[in-house]
């Protein structure tokens, strides 16, 4: 039988950075002259040997790594921007804090400098760039006892012509999607047989907004990617495969039903949500709405066995679903993350129990393989909700890329992750064009990443399994002597 795997990660997502985690970007106090200290370790992200003669650096001051690759340098308290350079390998910046007579520890894991293959996209006239909008989507394998979050996947696609000026190309052509081993989703999941309790009038096999395992891509609002949302996989092939890291087809086709360019693009999704850890194992959803009812007063249990399941965001408001609620109770993130705080480890595994897991391992990206883990960005439980108590919105309101890197390398204001795009590029009409998503990957998997399903799009177009980096991707007649943020 199957576990009581519920949802979660999954549809929305900003900053949180809680005032007090020490990760970095304090932009305060200049002190005046006083300093403090930085040390750390330089590594190959690799092989995780240290790296000697490698240079860190804030702008006035710098210091080598010594044979076991540590470094000690003085700064000035307050905000530094540090950048390690070593030969053989690409540049990094990290921006951190420094209080006066304190040492604060920055480690970098450097990755080996760009290849010199052949640029595979310098043969061909057409390039896709695919990506999921996360790292990780979550749904449930029965959905007979409640919802925490519906099948919902989304995928979007930058489609551009390298002989022509006027990409990324949005008319004139078709994009669609399918997937070769995912075709039948009511095969792993009772989903549909119970939309209709959660306010979802659905035929079978058919997603929130109406898309399939297969159709037609749409412009975004932006009219910047083809994008295909809401998408209802399962992490199962049709023949039963337990796959969370499925890959789609992307087509796309010119007016006349010629195809152009074909790329393949992950499309990540787990119900591996283990309640079960402590919920007891003969039956972990009765056990939670149980213990839901007689803590608060409900009948989620009787209701679930009559026959009516409920969906959680009906009471708990959810913004990865756009509900709102109840007045009065608080949001879902809210609920789970205190109710349980101080009964999981502060760790990565720790927040394994609910988020997908530890066969899953959603995260798997350049962070991740550098040693960051879930608490170096999002804090640890208690964080994660006494930040919404202070006025964080779930799912809105998420970690900044910037908190770490510098402000070359930064978000859009007030905007996401995901929704931002590159406005310092070496090309004018280059800026506003490109999601950061298309070079770098979802969150939680940004390239290069730990798992092989994610770099198909670099591997097919670049030759490697790196971000997009070669101005040959796109541009006929372009070399690599700019960085792609200025
Ligand atoms: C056209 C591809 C492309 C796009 C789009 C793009 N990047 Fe990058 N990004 C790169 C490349 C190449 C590098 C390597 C360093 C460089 O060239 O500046 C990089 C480096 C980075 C780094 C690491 C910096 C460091 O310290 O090593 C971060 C963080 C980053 N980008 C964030 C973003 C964000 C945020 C956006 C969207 C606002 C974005 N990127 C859009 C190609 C891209
Ligand atoms: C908690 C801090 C942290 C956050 C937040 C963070 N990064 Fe990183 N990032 C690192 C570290 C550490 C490395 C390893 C290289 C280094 O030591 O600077 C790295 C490396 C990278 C690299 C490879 C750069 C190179 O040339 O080696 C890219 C690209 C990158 N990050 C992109 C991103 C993007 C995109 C985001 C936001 C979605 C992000 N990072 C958020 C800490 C962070
Ligand atoms: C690390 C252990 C652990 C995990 C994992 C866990 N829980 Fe719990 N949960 C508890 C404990 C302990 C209680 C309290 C039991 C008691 O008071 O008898 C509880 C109680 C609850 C309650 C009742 C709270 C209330 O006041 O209404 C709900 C609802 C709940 N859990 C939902 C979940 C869901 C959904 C998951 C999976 C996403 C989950 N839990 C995973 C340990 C856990
Ligand atoms: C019919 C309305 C309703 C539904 C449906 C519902 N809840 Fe609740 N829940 C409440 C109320 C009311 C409270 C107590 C007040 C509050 O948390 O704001 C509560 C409390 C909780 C708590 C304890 C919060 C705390 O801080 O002690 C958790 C955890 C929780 N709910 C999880 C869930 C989960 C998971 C689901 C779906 C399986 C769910 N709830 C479905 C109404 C509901
Ligand atoms: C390197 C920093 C970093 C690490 C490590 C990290 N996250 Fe995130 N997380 C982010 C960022 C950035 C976002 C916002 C992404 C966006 O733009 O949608 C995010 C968003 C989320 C979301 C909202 C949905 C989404 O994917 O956007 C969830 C849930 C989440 N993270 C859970 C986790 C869990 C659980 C872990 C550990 C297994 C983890 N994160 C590790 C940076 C991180
Ligand atoms: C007891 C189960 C449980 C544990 C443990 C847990 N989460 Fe969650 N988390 C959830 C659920 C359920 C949701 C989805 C709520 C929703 O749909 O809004 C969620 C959503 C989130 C989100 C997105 C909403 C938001 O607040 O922005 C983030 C980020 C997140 N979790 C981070 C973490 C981190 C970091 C850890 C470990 C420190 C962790 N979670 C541990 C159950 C858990
Ligand atoms: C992911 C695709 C992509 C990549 C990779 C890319 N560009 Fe661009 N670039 C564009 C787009 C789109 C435009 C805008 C074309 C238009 O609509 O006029 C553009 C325009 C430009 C322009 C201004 C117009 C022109 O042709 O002179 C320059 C300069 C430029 N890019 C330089 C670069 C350099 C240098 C690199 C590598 C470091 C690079 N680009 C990598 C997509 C890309």
């Amino acid at each position: 039988m199957k576990k009581a795997s519920i949802a979660i990660c999954l549809i929305a997502a900003f900053c949180l950075m809680l005032g007090g985690v020490a990760l970095a970007g304090d932009k305060g106090s200049g002190g005046g002259g006083s300093t403090g200290t930085i040390s750390g370790t330089v590594k190959d992200i690799n092989t995780g040997a240290a790296i000697s003669g490698a240079t860190i650096s804030n702008g006035s001051a710098s210091a080598t790594t010594d044979a076991n690759g540590n470094y000690t340098m003085s700064a000035t308290a307050g905000s530094n921007t540090l950048s390690a350079s070593a030969s053989g390998y690409q540049q990094t910046w990290q921006v951190c804090s420094v209080t006066a007579g304190q040492t604060t520890s920055v480690n970098w894991s450097l990755t080996k400098a760009y290849g010199s293959q052949t640029i595979p996209a310098a043969s061909m006239d057409w390039v896709i760039l695919g990506w999921n909008d996360l790292g990780m989507h979550c749904d449930q394998d029965d959905y007979s006892y409640f919802c925490v979050l519906p099948p919902f996947n989304t995928l979007h696609v930058q489609v551009f012509q390298r002989s022509s000026k006027s990409s990324p190309v949005m008319s004139g052509i078709t994009v669609s999607y399918a997937f070769a081993k995912k075709t039948d989703s009511t095969l792993h999941t009772n989903f549909w047989t119970y939309a209709s309790n959660f306010g979802w009038n659905l035929a079978p096999n058919v997603g929130l907004t109406g898309n399939g395992l297969s159709g037609d891509m749409k412009a975004d609002s932006n009219n910047l990617s083809w994008v295909a949302d809401g998408i209802p996989i399962t992490p199962y092939d049709d023949d039963g495969t337990w796959d969370p890291y499925g890959t789609a087809t992307i087509t796309v086709k010119d007016s006349s039903g010629n195809v152009l360019q074909t790329a393949d693009v992950v499309a990540p999704v787990s119900t591996e949500m283990m309640c079960s850890n402590c919920h007891g194992t003969s039956n972990p959803q009765l056990d939670i709405l149980q213990e839901h009812d007689s803590y608060n007063g409900t009948t989620l249990a009787s209701d679930a066995q009559a026959g009516k399941p409920h969906r959680c965001s009906e009471c708990h408001a959810d913004n990865a679903l756009g509900a709102p609620g109840q007045p009065g109770v608080e949001s879902l993130s809210l609920a789970m993350h205190k109710f349980h705080a101080g009964k999981v480890a502060a760790t990565t595994d720790g927040c394994y129990n609910c988020h997908p897991g530890s066969k899953t391992q959603c995260l798997r990206g350049i962070m991740e393989r550098a040693g960051k883990g879930c608490i170096d960005c999002h804090g640890d439980m208690n964080q994660v909700y006494t930040s919404i108590q202070n006025g964080r919105s779930p799912w809105l309101n998420e970690p900044k890329c910037a908190n770490c890197h510098d402000s070359k390398h930064q978000e859009n204001s007030n905007t996401l992750y995901r929704n931002s795009i590159l406005n310092n590029s070496p090309g004018s009409s280059m800026n506003g064009k490109l999601y950061c998503e298309a070079c770098h990957n979802s969150t939680h998997a940004e390239l290069t990443t730990a798992n092989s399903a994610d770099p198909t799009i670099p591997q097919k177009f670049q030759g490697d399994n790196y971000w997009i980096w070669s101005c040959q991707i796109c541009h006929t007649g372009k070399t690599n002597t700019a960085a792609m943020h200025k």
